[in-house]
């Protein structure tokens, strides 16, 4: 059995990229579970809460250790990655030598109502992922322009195409 976990970057009720991350995870074979790691109740990190315990980093850092690969489905705030999205990404590498993300599987979708679908935001991402040592599945890359809570045919399709090749990668070695 494959762990997958999942991190949506909006903390929107309504969310397209929630939407997208479901349907891509519907593809999901049957030796493989997801478990979304949620971020909206996270404190703002600062290094001083190492000398504490924090119930809910506690939690994502748990769900990241058992975690054989995760998958970002985010939007683009403001032509980069949202805050609440920097905010697990910086809480998972602390405290200093306990990085989390060094070596990890994660695939990187951005989607967005707009033309260019959030492709600054997903190129930070993987420029922050690089820097973090994480594996990062390099192609196929989506960057879903024109997204919505509607996903035709057509987009279901390219989706699913992208979901075989996660999962794919995901059981090799
Ligand atoms: C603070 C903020 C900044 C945004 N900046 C961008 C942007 O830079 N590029 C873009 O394509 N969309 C931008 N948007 C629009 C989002 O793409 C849109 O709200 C989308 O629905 C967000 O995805 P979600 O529905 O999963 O939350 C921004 C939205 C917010 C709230």
């Amino acid at each position: 059995m494959r762990n997958i976990a999942f991190i949506v970057g909006s903390l929107s009720r309504q969310s397209v990229n929630r939407h997208i991350a479901e349907h891509i995870l519907k593809n999901a074979p049957t030796d493989v579970q997801a478990e979304e790691i949620q971020i909206h109740d996270l404190p703002l990190y600062t290094q001083d809460l190492d000398e504490q315990v924090v119930p809910s980093y506690e939690r994502v850092r748990n769900q990241l250790k058992r975690a054989d690969a995760v998958l970002i489905v985010s939007p683009e705030h403001n032509r980069s990655i949202p805050a609440a999205l920097k905010n697990i990404l910086d809480i998972a590498t602390r405290p200093f030598g306990q990085n989390l993300w060094a070596n990890k599987k994660i695939a990187v979708v951005t989607a967005s109502p707009g033309t260019y679908g959030g492709i600054n935001a997903g190129v930070h991402l993987r420029q922050i992922l690089q820097a973090v040592g994480a594996d990062t599945l390099v192609a196929p890359e989506i960057y879903l322009s024109k997204a919505s809570l509607n996903i035709d045919e057509r987009t279901g399709a390219f989706l699913d195409k992208f979901a075989a090749s996660f999962f794919n990668w995901v059981n090799k070695d």
